[in-house]
């Protein structure tokens, strides 16, 4: 199988470099200085344990598709359709991404599609290198059909992925894959609230408040969710993130938008999911909802990461939360 990555990011870049380790045929698809640099010389990919440069082929579009391709969307999901864009639609497509609509959105032109739980702490912020902070496997990944079930090819995916040569990434096929993906979701919900104001003290409750929102929209919506109990034991005790010497990771994907001044962030896939199922469902949704305009405001105006006072977001909230939110 030739795996062609699609956006060789932080978690692109990590699952093809991983797979490329593991001895696969990887492509990896990238854009402008990242593209450049990967072209010149090479990934560089840093863990705890190594630094280490991988020369892996790569393009910055669709190339001539081969029967035995497989395609890793590793894009942001407000960049999935035109990632997407090119590639031949008989081609089956795996959607590594948080959020919960990226299968959907995919389902409407690409016939088999599967769906990716991914745990997997990196960071991507210089053109060529991408930093992953979990130690001893680089990622824990669950792969299923989409909407639902296991088929060989889902196990074939895990089994790639897992591959101990690859030496970085624990993969398993679940037949249930959305339950999971809407268990991250709620856990992503926590992305915004980083991305405006850090990691200052407080920030929990408003987490929280975020979370226990999200949780009554998805159970009036009638939708099963993994909880924290469930995903704690997937993960068990196989992998933390650790620091890396000289590399801070400031904060997780919608942080590492801000600061790289991209001009768009995830937040209408992450917290504005929740307002739209609050909407379809008739459930109030507030708190998510100045998260989500919020995070797109920083994103728009290219503000930098952490800066809003928590205080600033907490009025925010009980403004809106005051008026009734629909
Ligand atoms: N980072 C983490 O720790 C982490 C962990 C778990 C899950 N996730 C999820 O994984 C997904 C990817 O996140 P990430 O942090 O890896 O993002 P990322 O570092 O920004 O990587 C995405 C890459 O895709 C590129 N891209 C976007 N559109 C493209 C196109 N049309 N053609 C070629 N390249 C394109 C981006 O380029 P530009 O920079 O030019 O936009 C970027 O290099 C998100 O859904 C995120 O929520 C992230």
């Amino acid at each position: 199988m030739r795996y062609i990555v699609i956006g060789a990011g932080a978690v692109g870049g990590t699952i093809g470099a991983r797979l490329h380790q593991g001895g696969h045929d990887v492509l990896l698809i990238a854009r402008g200085a990242h593209y450049e640099a990967l072209k010149r010389d090479g990934l560089r990919l840093i863990t705890p344990e190594t630094t280490e440069t991988l020369d892996i082929p790569a393009a910055d579009g669709p190339v001539p598709a081969r029967d035995d391709d497989v395609l890793i969307l590793a894009t942001k999901s407000q960049d999935t359709i035109a990632a997407l864009a090119g590639w031949p639609s008989d081609l089956p497509v795996v959607c590594a991404q948080n959020g919960v609509d990226n299968e959907r959105m995919v389902l409407r032109r690409f016939s088999r599609v599967y769906g990716m739980c991914v745990w997997l702490p990196a960071q991507h912020l210089e053109p060529g290198v991408v930093a992953a902070y979990a130690h001893p496997y680089s990622g824990i990944l669950q792969v299923g059909l989409y909407p639902q079930g296991v088929d060989d090819f889902a196990e074939q995916i895990a089994t790639d992925l897992g591959k101990p040569s690859s030496g970085g990434l624990v993969a398993r096929a679940v037949p249930d894959v959305m339950r999971w993906k809407h268990g991250k979701l709620l856990g992503n919900l926590a992305n915004a609230v980083e991305a405006l104001v850090g990691h200052v003290d407080g920030r929990a409750a408003v987490v929280e408040r975020a979370r226990a929102e999200a949780a009554t929209v998805l159970d009036r919506a009638g939708i099963a969710y993994a909880t924290p109990e469930d995903e704690r034991q997937v993960r068990g005790h196989q992998a933390d993130a650790r620091p890396i010497e000289g590399i801070t990771r400031g904060g997780g994907s919608s942080w590492q938008s801000l600061a790289r001044a991209s001009g768009s962030i995830e937040a209408d896939y992450l917290n504005g999911e929740i307002v739209l199922l609050g909407r379809l469902h008739g459930v109030p949704a507030p708190v998510n909802e100045v998260l989500r305009s919020e995070a797109n405001r920083f994103a728009r105006e290219k503000l930098p990461p952490a800066s809003m006072p928590l205080e600033t977001l907490v009025a925010l909230i009980d403004e809106r939360c005051a008026a009734g939110s629909r």
